[in-house]
C-alpha cells in the first residue's frame, strides 16, 4: 500500500485549519442565540449572559466551560435549532480575588430554557465548586424547562435541585435574578443562601398571570405576582432588590467580601481602620425615656461597627427585625437585631423565620452572632395564631440553640417572655450577655403584668388608676432593670452604653478559639 508522508508544510496547514475551526466555533459560541435575539434581550432592558459574568468577576475575566456541548433532541424541529453551547454560560474566575463559580441563563438560546445537556453544564460546575470549596453564584433568565425535551429537561431540573441541597451549608449559594424564573424552575433559586432581583426585569412564580386567573379568576400581573416588590417585601423570597444588574453585582460582590469560600474556611479578616476602642456618647441618650417611644436600632448598629458599614439581608421584609453583616475590628459578624421603629419590634412569623434563616447561615458558615435585644414580647392575634407563630418561632429557638459560633448579645432595651428567651438568651448557649442600664428583664411587659398578678388588689381598691400605677412603678423597680438577671449571672455585665463597640470586640477575641459541637446525629428535625 502507498503511504503519504506528511510534509512540514502540510502539518501547519492542517493545524492551521485545526486552530481556524476552534476560533470559528468560539465566536459562534460568543453569539448566544444569535445577533437578532442579543438585540431583542437589549431592547427587553437585560444584559446579555456574558456581560452579566463579566460584571461579575474581578476584571471582568472569567474562563467558560463546555461552549461547545449542544443539544442531542430532535423533536419539534429541535434537530435544526442546535447552538454551541446551548442555553447556559458556565464560568470560573476571580470575585475580590477569591475563586467562584458562575453560571448565566441565556434567554437568547430558546429563552433560556433548561435542555439535559444545560443542566449538565450546570451540574459540572456546582460538582467543580464543592470539590473546590468555592461558592457558587447562578444567573437566573428562563422561561423553564425546555418544553420539546419533556422529562429529560425535569431529570435535568432533578439533578440540580439535588445539587443545591447537598451543597447548602458546604458552599455559599447565590442566585441573581435577571428574568424570568417560572414553574418548579424557581426551586433552585429558594434552595440557595441568598436570592438577588434585578428590578423591572427580575420575576418568579410557581404558575403565570394567565394560569392562575384561569384557576382562580385572579387578576394580577407579571411584576405585581412576582416582581422585586412582591418578593422582597411581601413573601421574603429575594434578599436583596437592586435597581439594574450594574447595581446587582456590585451588591453580590460585596456579600462575597462578607462570606468565607466553604464551611471549613473563616470569613475574610480585613485590617480596619476605626479605632477599636472607639467611645460612642451618642449611645448614652438614645434610648428614649418612655418605654413606647420608638428609636431607630440601625443608628445603635452604625455606631458600633467598623466605620458604619453594613450589608442588609431581607432589608424591606420583615423590617421589624433588621438581619445584616458587619465588621468589628475588620472580623466579619453577623448581626440580629429587633428594629423598635417597626411594629415596636415585636417579633412576628415573617420576623422569626427571617432571623432563623440567617442565624443558621452565619452557624454554616463560621459567623459569629452579635444579637442585640430591644423585644416586646412575639405578636399577638388570630392571624398570628391561625399562620403558625408557634412553629414559625420556634425555628429562630432552634436555629439559636443549635448554632455554634460565637454568640453575643446585648440587651439595650426590653426582653420581654418567651422572646427575651429567644433573642440569643444565655439559655441558648449564647457565650457573652451583657445589658445596658437600661435593659428591662420581665415576664412581660409592666402595664400587662400589673393587670394581671394585682387585678383583685386594683378592682378592690378605692382609685383603682392610682392603685394601678403605684403596682405598676413597684414592678418596674424591681424588674425594669438589668440587676436582677445580672445578679443571678444571665447576664454576664451592665455596660455603658458608650463602651459597647470595645465590649464586643474584645468578647470576639476572647471567642476566637471557641470550639463547641452538638450531639451527633442524623440530622435535627427544625419544626417546617
Ligand atoms: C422551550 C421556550 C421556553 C421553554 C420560552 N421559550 N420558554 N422554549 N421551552 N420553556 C422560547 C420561546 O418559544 C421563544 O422562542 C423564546 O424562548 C423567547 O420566548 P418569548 O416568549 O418570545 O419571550 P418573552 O415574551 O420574553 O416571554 C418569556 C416567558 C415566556 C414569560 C418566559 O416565554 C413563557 O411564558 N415561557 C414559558 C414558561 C413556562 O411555562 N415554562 C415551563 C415552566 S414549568 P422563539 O423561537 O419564538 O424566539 C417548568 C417545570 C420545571 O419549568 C419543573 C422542575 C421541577
Amino acid at each position: 500500500m502507498e503511504s503519504k508522508i506528511i510534509s512540514d508544510s502540510d502539518k501547519k496547514n492542517t493545524n492551521t485549519n485545526k486552530l481556524e475551526e476552534l476560533e470559528a466555533r468560539r465566536s459562534l459560541a460568543q453569539l448566544g442565540g444569535g445577533e437578532e435575539k442579543n438585540k431583542t434581550q437589549k431592547k427587553k432592558g437585560k444584559l446579555l449572559a456574558r456581560e452579566r459574568l463579566s460584571l461579575l468577576f474581578d476584571n471582568g475575566e472569567f474562563e467558560e466551560f463546555d461552549q461547545f456541548i449542544t443539544h442531542r433532541s430532535q423533536e419539534f424541529g429541535l434537530d435544526k435549532q442546535k447552538y454551541e453551547g446551548d442555553s447556559v454560560v458556565c464560568g470560573v474566575g476571580q470575585v475580590n480575588g477569591k475563586q467562584v463559580f458562575a453560571f448565566s441563563q441565556d434567554f437568547t438560546v430558546l429563552g433560556g430554557s433548561l435542555s439535559e445537556v444545560a443542566s449538565m453544564k450546570i451540574c459540572k460546575l456546582m460538582d467543580h465548586a464543592v470539590k473546590t470549596g468555592c461558592p457558587v453564584v447562578g444567573i437566573n433568565d428562563s422561561g423553564g424547562a425546555r418544553i420539546q425535551e419533556g422529562v429529560e429537561s425535569l431529570a435535568g431540573y432533578g439533578e440540580i435541585f439535588r445539587r443545591n441541597t447537598m451543597a447548602s451549608g458546604v458552599i455559599p449559594q447565590i442566585t441573581v435574578i435577571a428574568g424570568p424564573s417560572a414553574g418548579g424552575a424557581v426551586y433552585s433559586p429558594a434552595l440557595t443562601d441568598f436570592i438577588f432581583m434585578v428590578e423591572e426585569i427580575g420575576q418568579m412564580y410557581i404558575t403565570g398571570p394567565e394560569v392562575i386567573q384561569a384557576v382562580t379568576g385572579e387578576k394580577v400581573n407579571h411584576q405585581e405576582l412576582g416582581g422585586s416588590k412582591t418578593h422582597s417585601q411581601k413573601s421574603g423570597v429575594v434578599h436583596v432588590s437592586t435597581k439594574n444588574e450594574t447595581e446587582c453585582f456590585n451588591k453580590v460582590r460585596e456579600l462575597l467580601s462578607y462570606l468565607p469560600s466553604n464551611n471549613l474556611d473563616d470569613p475574610e479578616n480585613l485590617e480596619s481602620s476605626d479605632s477599636v476602642n472607639r467611645i460612642s456618647e451618642k449611645l448614652k441618650s438614645i434610648i428614649p425615656n418612655e418605654a413606647n417611644q420608638s428609636y431607630d436600632m440601625k443608628e445603635i448598629i452604625r455606631e458600633i461597627v467598623d466605620s458604619g458599614k453594613i450589608f442588609e439581608i431581607h432589608k424591606d421584609f420583615a423590617p421589624n427585625i433588621i438581619t445584616c453583616l458587619s465588621r468589628f475590628n475588620g472580623q466579619v459578624v453577623g448581626i440580629v437585631a429587633n428594629q423598635p421603629l417597626s411594629l415596636a419590634g415585636v417579633l412576628d412569623i415573617d420576623a422569626s423565620v427571617k432571623a432563623a434563616r440567617f442565624v443558621r447561615f452565619c452557624d454554616a458558615f463560621n459567623i459569629p452572632i452579635l444579637t442585640l435585644v430591644d423585644v416586646p414580647g412575639f405578636m399577638p392575634g388570630v392571624n398570628q395564631e391561625f399562620g403558625g407563630i408557634i412553629r414559625h418561632g420556634a425555628k429562630l429557638l432552634y436555629a439559636y440553640s443549635e448554632a455554634t459560633v460565637p454568640k453575643i448579645t446585648i440587651i439595650v432595651r426590653k426582653a420581654y417572655g418567651g422572646a427575651y428567651i429567644v433573642m440569643g438568651s444565655k439559655e441558648l448557649r449564647s457565650d457573652i450577655n451583657l445589658a445596658w442600664p437600661s435593659a428591662e428583664i420581665a415576664v412581660m411587659g409592666p402595664e400587662g403584668a400589673v393587670k394581671i398578678i394585682s387585678r383583685k388588689i386594683i378592682q378592690e381598691s378605692e382609685n383603682k388608676e392610682e392603685t394601678q400605677n403605684k403596682l405598676v412603678e413597684e414592678y418596674k423597680d424591681k424588674f425594669a432593670n438589668p440587676f436582677v438577671a445580672a445578679s443571678r449571672g444571665y447576664l454576664d455585665d451592665v455596660i455603658d452604653p458608650s463602651t459597647t463597640r470595645s465590649k464586643i470586640i474584645s468578647s470576639l477575641k476572647m471567642l476566637q478559639t471557641k470550639s463547641d459541637n452538638n450531639i451527633p446525629k442524623k440530622h435535627g428535625n427544625i419544626p417546617l
